[in-house]
C-alpha cells in the first residue's frame, strides 16, 4: 500500500508535527510528510521541519494578524496541490480556512484541537475547560469545515482535569493525549485514501 502524502500547517513551536514525524520515522504512520508550512516566520514547526530535511514554506498572509486572506488561501493550496498532497494536517494552525482552500481539498483537510469538542472551540481550549471548572477535557482530530472548530469528529482522548491543574499542567497532559491520537487519526484516514 502507499503512503499518503501529507502537507502540515502550523503556527507555533510544532510538537504535533513531530509526533507525526516520529511516527512516520519509526514506521508506524501510514503517510510521510512531504511539505510544512507556515504563517510564521521563526516559528518552531518550520525548524523542526528544516532539521529533518522536509521542504518548508512560508504563508505570506498580506500584514493580516488573524485572517487568512484569500489570496494567501489561494496560493496556499498551489502549493500543496504542487507538492501532490493528499492529505492536509492542521498542527496549531492558527487561522480559519475557508473555501478556496476547502474546496480544493474536499474533505481533506484535519485538525487536532486541545479539547472534547464540540465543548471548547477557539482559543486556548485548556483555558476554557479550567474556567469552566470541568472534571474532564480532552483533545479531539476533526475535519475541518467552514466553522470554528465544528467538523465531524474523526477520534478523541480524555484528559481528566486535576484539583491542583494551572493551565500550563493541564495544557502539558492534553498535549501527551494529542500527540498520541493524531498519528492514529491519519492512519484512519489513511486507509481510505487510494
Ligand atoms: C495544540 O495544543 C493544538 O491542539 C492547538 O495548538 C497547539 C499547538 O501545539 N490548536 C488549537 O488550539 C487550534 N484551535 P504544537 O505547535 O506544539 O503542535
Amino acid at each position: 500500500m502507499r503512503k499518503i502524502r501529507l502537507g502540515v500547517l502550523g503556527s507555533g513551536s510544532g510538537s504535533n508535527f513531530q509526533a507525526l514525524l516520529d511516527a512516520s520515522q519509526s514506521g508506524t504512520l501510514d503517510a510521510q510528510i512531504v511539505l510544512v508550512l507556515s504563517d510564521v516566520v521563526g516559528a518552531g514547526i518550520l525548524e523542526r521541519a528544516r532539521n529533518a530535511n522536509i521542504p518548508t514554506g512560508l504563508i505570506d498572509c498580506r500584514g493580516c494578524t488573524s485572517k487568512f486572506p484569500l489570496e494567501a488561501q489561494q496560493e496556499t493550496a498551489g502549493t500543496l496541490k504542487k507538492a501532490a498532497v493528499d492529505l492536509v494536517c492542521l498542527a496549531g494552525f492558527m487561522r480559519m480556512i475557508k473555501s478556496p482552500l476547502l474546496e480544493a481539498f474536499p474533505g481533506r483537510i484535519i485538525n487536532i484541537h486541545p479539547s472534547l469538542l464540540p465543548a471548547f472551540p477557539g482559543l486556548e481550549a485548556w483555558k476554557q475547560a479550567l474556567d469552566a471548572g470541568v472534571a474532564e477535557t480532552g483533545c479531539t482530530v476533526h475535519y475541518v469545515d467552514a466553522g470554528m472548530d465544528s467538523g465531524e469528529i474523526i477520534l478523541q482522548a480524555a484528559v481528566p482535569v486535576l484539583t491542583d491543574d494551572t493551565a500550563t499542567t493541564l495544557h502539558a497532559r492534553i498535549q501527551l493525549q494529542e500527540h498520541r491520537i493524531y498519528p492514529l487519526a491519519v492512519n484512519i484516514i489513511a486507509a481510505t485514501i487510494p
